[in-house]
């Protein structure tokens, strides 16, 4: 499949990926992932331009970001497996960079949060920095297994996960939202203000139909 999942800072993207990769083994293409890690490389030209932007919780610019996804799409991974976009496009302007690579999405989800739900989960996420696995201290806690200790001792909070950040956030969300269902009439939008397995449901029931 080629996939597009849309959706609001913390509206579980990352974490539905994680059940679709695990499920369709398509390559899961996380903009942010790929920014955060070219970010942390301080030879990395473009991760240092993009870093100043993404740690003020803004958005990067449309350029940018749609080399870093020609790149990713060009791997072998991707063209054998499909591909699984999270978090792209998230304005006009990259709508019409992917029409213009011929990048065609043939599924489209759109999960819908309220903001007050989402800084909840803000505020507390936290990420294992080894598996890139997603966690929330109360609502999606490490599991109790003999690693419980060693992945909590070593999670982190990510740079925009603030309150004042999230605002911005949210706020370019809801801005470029319209832009981007009026460009996939037939998107699915769904409630992902639900456990993270009934989500999940309802996103196999749509790729499989
Ligand atoms: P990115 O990393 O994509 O951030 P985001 O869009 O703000 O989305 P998040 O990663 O915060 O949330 P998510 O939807 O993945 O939720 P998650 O599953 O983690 O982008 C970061 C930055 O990079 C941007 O701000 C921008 O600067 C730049 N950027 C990236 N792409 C760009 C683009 N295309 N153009 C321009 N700039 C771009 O879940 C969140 C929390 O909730 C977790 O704690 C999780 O455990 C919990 N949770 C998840 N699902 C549930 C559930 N169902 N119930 C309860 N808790 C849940
Ligand atoms: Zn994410």
């Amino acid at each position: 499949p080629k996939i597009v999942i849309a959706g609001p800072p913390a509206g579980g993207k990352g974490t539905q990926c994680e059940l679709i990769k695990a499920h369709y083994g398509c390559h899961h293409i996380s903009t942010g992932d790929m920014l955060r890690a070219a970010a942390a490389d301080e030879e990395n030209e473009i991760g240092q331009k993009a870093k100043e932007k993404m740690e003020a919780g803004e958005l990067v610019p449309d350029e940018l970001i749609c080399g870093l996804l020609k790149q990713e799409l060009e791997k072998p991974e991707a063209k054998e497996n499909g591909w699984l976009l999270d978090g792209f496009p998230r304005t006009g302007g990259q709508v019409k960079a992917m029409e213009r690579m011929f990048i065609v999405p043939n599924k489209v989800i759109m999960l819908q949060v309220p903001d007050d739900v989402l800084l909840k989960r803000v505020l507390g996420r936290r990420m294992d920095p080894e598996t890139g696995k997603i966690y929330h201290i109360e609502m999606n806690p490490v599991p109790d297994d003999d690693d419980k200790a060693a992945i909590e001792a070593r999670l982190i909070t990510r740079e925009d996960d603030t309150e004042e950040k999230f605002s911005k956030r949210i706020a370019a969300f809801h801005e470029n939202e319209a832009v981007i269902l009026a460009a996939y009439p037939g998107a699915r939008v769904l409630d992902g203000n639900r456990a993270p397995d009934d989500v999940s449901v309802d996103i196999t029931a749509y790729l499989n139909a």
